[in-house]
């Protein structure tokens, strides 16, 4: 298993970059960033784990070096949010870059699956679609937005109210998009179930979708989630790649292009949006079978996607957009 980190200097790909040094799944580590990766790569080599690792810069082919042979390309590339900004703010810059990168997968590791974590996520995996379908290389099923962060906040939070001691033990669904009302989180659906006083629930529910805004403000102008998201971020794609190892029963919550994966088609019809995210089973392939559990939810849960269908669809349409008429 050859895994590549875009953005491995980062403040999120620093500490991905090291969580996937570490896993015993990965055999090949490429760290690839337009500054630094020869110092994180030098740091990192010295770990006694098996994954050999390799750093690039642009130059002399990197990303075509960092990308060939890959299995899993990981992409927390381009700028965060500071106070104050939505990450729709960060569309200009980021959109470039993610394009960028995506070229290059669908050039030198169009098998791979591909894990963008950069933001707005609601826009980038549009943009990574269309660029991948201009290449004639586009696989749906391998194509994933990282929207774990809102399930691990979900975890988290709801813990105040379950006094659960281990928070990972309560499965929680988070639905839509990766941006504040686009979040859905569906704490009715809980595994155990939880039963949330009422007079909380909506504390509890802007909390997971604006949890981000309290780390840009806590940093105070020196970025966004890194760490908490470095760990989302592995938890995902030690995910895909158990999966990829055929490990069955493994189902995440996961930002895909609906039509194209078993029962998303129905989704799409369902939200009136292409790209959603719901639990997906995840198989030797990517994506085996996207769950629909809309059907099944509360009245109140009902309500939040309606203004998660009004905002996410702006978003898909704007990632779209972008590749079809570059600026
Ligand atoms: P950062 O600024 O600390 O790191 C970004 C890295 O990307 C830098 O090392 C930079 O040199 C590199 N980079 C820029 N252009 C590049 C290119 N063309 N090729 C390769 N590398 C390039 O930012 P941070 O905090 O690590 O965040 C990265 C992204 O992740 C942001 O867009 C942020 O909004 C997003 N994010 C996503 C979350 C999610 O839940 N999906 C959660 C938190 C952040």
């Amino acid at each position: 298993m050859k895994a590549v980190v875009a953005g491995a200097s980062g403040g999120i790909g620093q500490p991905l970059s090291l969580l996937l040094k570490a896993c015993p799944l990965v055999d090949k580590l490429a760290l690839y960033d337009v500054v630094n990766t020869p110092g994180v790569t030098a740091d990192l080599s010295h770990i006694s784990s098996i994954a050999q690792i390799e750093g690039y810069l642009p130059a002399d082919d990197g990303l075509k070096k960092a990308l060939t042979g890959a299995d899993i390309v990981v992409i927390p590339a381009g700028i965060p949010r500071k106070p104050g900004m939505t990450r729709d703010d960060l569309f200009k810059i980021n959109a470039g870059i993610v394009k960028g990168l995506i070229e290059g997968v669908a050039e030198h590791c169009p098998d791979a699956f591909i894990l963008v974590i950069s933001n707005p996520v609601n826009s980038t995996v549009p943009i990574a679609a269309e660029v991948l379908k201009k290449a004639g290389k586009f696989n749906p099923k391998k194509l994933f937005g990282v929207t774990t962060l809102d399930v691990v906040r979900a975890e988290t939070f709801v813990q105040s109210i379950t006094g659960e001691k281990d928070p990972a033990k309560t499965v929680i669904p988070v639905i839509g998009g990766h941006s504040g009302e686009t979040i859905v989180p569906l704490f009715s659906l809980a595994k155990p179930a939880v039963k949330i006083p009422e007079d909380k629930l909506d504390a509890l529910t802007n909390r997971v979708q604006f949890g981000g805004d309290e780390v840009v403000k806590a940093k105070d102008g020196a970025g966004s989630a890194t760490l908490s998201m470095a760990y989302a971020g592995y938890r995902f794609a030690e995910k895909v790649m158990k999966a990829a190892k055929g490990e069955s029963g493994i189902i995440e919550p996961t930002f895909m292009y609906m039509p194209g994966v078993p029962g998303g088609e129905e989704i799409a019809k369902e939200t009136g949006c292409e790209y959603f995210s719901v639990p997906v089973e995840l198989g030797k392939d990517g994506a085996q079978k996207a769950h629909n559990p809309i059907k099944d939810i509360s009245e109140y849960e009902k309500k939040l996607l309606q203004a998660c269908y009004d905002g996410l669809k702006g978003n898909i349409t704007k990632g779209v957009e972008f590749v079809a008429n570059p600026p």
